[in-house]
């Protein structure tokens, strides 16, 4: 992960260099962006006749890859598992590539899709997909697939998205429409905040009041927004059935994706406090929270009862989350309450544990331990996890600033932790765009203290947060998130391959080269917004997610922070009925474009000399006379 080359400034001596024109850069229409591409001449067609030769290993894949072609032709390619032949589309399986490698080679007369392993296969299918945007609905009886090779491989094994659900609900059905784009954008990590201080979202059996009490608060908090903007009084619940989890899982499943729960804790767990006071050092009884910003409410961390209770949860989740990871949470502990409390007193004391930091990781150390003997490895946030946590824990990097970013710095270099990169200052899709535009996520560069490689090397992948605080339906989510998850796509999966900056010494002509490459993104950007609008996605415009305007952005910064954490999705509801406008006056300007060109052609012929008009009729002389 490089730092993009900085503007270059304007006193600098200019490039001496005459300029010289440089070969075209051709890319597919892609995100994320493929590793290697190679347009070719004509294109072969899909249509009626064409099979797919595939492996009966890799039926499942065939048969998804048979029923996208379907829903945009109309009819079936048929699965054969060896026919040789021209009109044939050919899935080959090599070991020899990556898992989640593919090639698609194209030529006139054939096609042939190479794969490491199955998500290799649900890659090439994805890509295929986006090419020929399989969700417009635009053939008839057959596709041109324009000729081309494409090498592709990950750069990160782990590209993940984060929900919070606990600040909103977002239903089963809410939750799985993001999933699909996260296949679509070759993410392969489903990151579900499921509880926070505002609200717990699962059932357990055991405990039945995470569900029945956790999981609601007495009103929705957007009181920070204008009097206009979307408000829900009442109470505002909700939690998923360990079927819905289930389903979740099984859906996420099928499209290679990795669905992590995270608990929160020992801090964030206001609304399981309120369910369960006991555990908490006070005991006392409080509400499920309902404003935002940090609560003061911990898990009392010095009795047993707290660690029963927990190993209790995450047996019964264990059982509907059958994926490698669990998130722990651990970030912004307020431990107020721990200073006071004489089972937290007497915890340190007896365990020589000299402050409350200490105390913390005594307490992640111990949960951790319990989920690695569950087979999980333990995802913690960075502010979290101190030196003493366990080695295998794995660190997100949220927060950073110089002070965390040496404290990372040195726990790589110490214990080898590995870490996912979630850094607020490029990744956390709830800020609006005027606080962190598009092009700082797609150029998003670690700090100096980590760019180096054996930082780089314990780098397990990406990881774009969405938290929900101001983000209450369906068109902020959308909004708040696209395009900015082609920008976290390409960082997460392409491995930047751009031959025609290597080597450019000069700044000016690097950045141009630079620049050149983001408005190329931009445009295959817009090209996957035409696959989003088939599922009405409130993908942001482009003026908005990068806008230029310094005080424009400071004005709305201002707003998220105090007064309407709405404005830019008004802003571009705007945006987007103006395209509309203009899109319909240009319809309506070429229509009475076509009227005036048809009145000039009449009219023309009305004032055509009559002389100028041939009339060239036989007749039979004798009928004159
Ligand atoms: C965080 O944003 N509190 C991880
Ligand atoms: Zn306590």
């Amino acid at each position: 992960m490089k730092k993009a080359s900085k503007a270059a400034n304007p006193s600098q001596r200019k490039c001496i260099f005459k300029k010289k024109q440089l070969p075209p850069v051709y890319e597919a229409m892609l995100i994320p962006k493929p590793y290697g591409y190679q347009p070719l001449n004509g294109c072969f067609v899909i249509n009626k006749d064409t099979l797919l030769i595939v492996d009966p290993k890799r039926k499942t894949l065939a048969e998804a890859f048979q029923s996208m072609f379907f829903r945009a032709l109309g009819h079936n390619l048929y699965i054969h598992y060896n026919k040789p032949g021209h009109n044939n589309i050919l899935f080959e399986e090599n070991s020899a590539i990556d898992a989640e490698g593919y090639t698609i080679e194209c030529y006139p007369d054939r096609i042939k899709i190479t794969f490491g392993g199955a998500p290799g296969f649900f890659y090439a299918m994805q890509s295929v997909r986006q090419i020929l945007k399989l969700d417009k609905r635009l053939y008839e009886d057959s596709i041109n697939f324009p000729c081309m090779i494409i090498t592709d491989v990950p750069k990160y094994r782990y590209r993940g998205f984060m929900l919070d659900v606990s600040r909103h609900f977002y239903d089963k059905t809410e939750v799985k429409r993001y999933i699909d784009f996260l296949a679509l954008l070759k993410f392969n990590v489903f990151h579900w905040h499921l509880s926070d201080d505002q609200g717990f979202r699962f059932e357990i059996k055991k405990y039945p009041f995470i569900n029945m009490t956790a999981s609601q608060r007495l009103s929705d908090c957007v009181a920070r927004s204008e009097a206009d903007s979307p408000y829900v009084d009442g109470v505002y619940k909700g939690y998923y059935t360990k079927e819905d989890i289930k389903e979740v899982v099984d859906y996420a499943k099928e499209r290679f994706i990795t669905v992590i729960p995270e608990i929160d804790m020992p801090g964030h767990v206001q609304a399981l406090i309120a369910a369960y006071p006991w555990l908490s050092c006070t005991g006392e009884r409080v509400d499920v929270r309902v404003e935002y910003g940090v609560s003061e409410e911990a898990l009392c961390v010095g009795q047993e009862t707290t660690y029963q209770f927990l190993k209790d949860i995450l047996d019964e989740l264990f059982e509907l989350f059958d994926g490698p990871y669990f998130h722990l949470g651990g970030d912004e502990v307020v431990p107020n309450n721990w200073q006071n409390c004489p089972h937290c007193k007497k915890l340190m004391e007896d365990k020589g544990l000299a402050d409350f930091s200490a105390l913390q990781t005594y307490f992640i150390n111990r949960i951790a331990e319990y989920c690695n003997q569950k087979g999980k490895t333990v995802i913690g946030w960075n502010d979290g996890i101190k030196a003493g946590a366990d080695k295998k824990i794995i660190s997100q990097f949220w927060v950073e600033n110089p002070e965390r970013n040496a404290e990372l710095a040195s726990q790589i270099a110490d214990l080898d932790r590995k870490v996912i990169i979630s850094s607020e200052k490029g990744f956390y899709c709830d800020y609006p765009y005027a606080k962190l535009p598009l092009k700082t996520t797609y150029f998003y560069g670690l700090p100096d203290e980590l760019a180096n490689p054996e930082f780089e090397k314990n780098i397990l992948g990406v990881e774009a947060p969405l938290w929900t605080e101001y983000v209450l339906s369906r068109d902020k989510a959308d909004l708040n998130c696209f395009p900015r998850l082609f920008a976290v796509a390409e960082q997460a999966w392409t491995r930047q391959n751009n031959p025609e900056e290597d080597g450019v010494r000069c700044k000016h002509k690097l950045k141009k080269l630079v620049d050149a490459r983001y408005k190329r993104f931009l445009y295959r950007a817009e090209a996957v917004e035409n696959i989003l609008d088939c599922f009405r996605v409130n993908y942001a415009e482009t003026k908005l997610a990068d806008p230029e305007n310094k005080k424009y952005k400071k004005i709305e910064v201002l707003k998220w922070h105090g007064i309407d954490q709405y404005s830019e999705l008004k802003m571009n509801k705007n945006l987007k009925d103006q395209r509309k406008k203009v899109k319909e006056n240009q319809k309506l300007l070429d229509r009475a474009q076509a009227e005036i060109l048809l009145e000039h052609t009449l009219a023309s012929i009305d004032t055509m000399p009559v002389k100028d008009v041939m009339i060239d009729v036989p007749y039979d002389r004798d009928l004159l006379d």
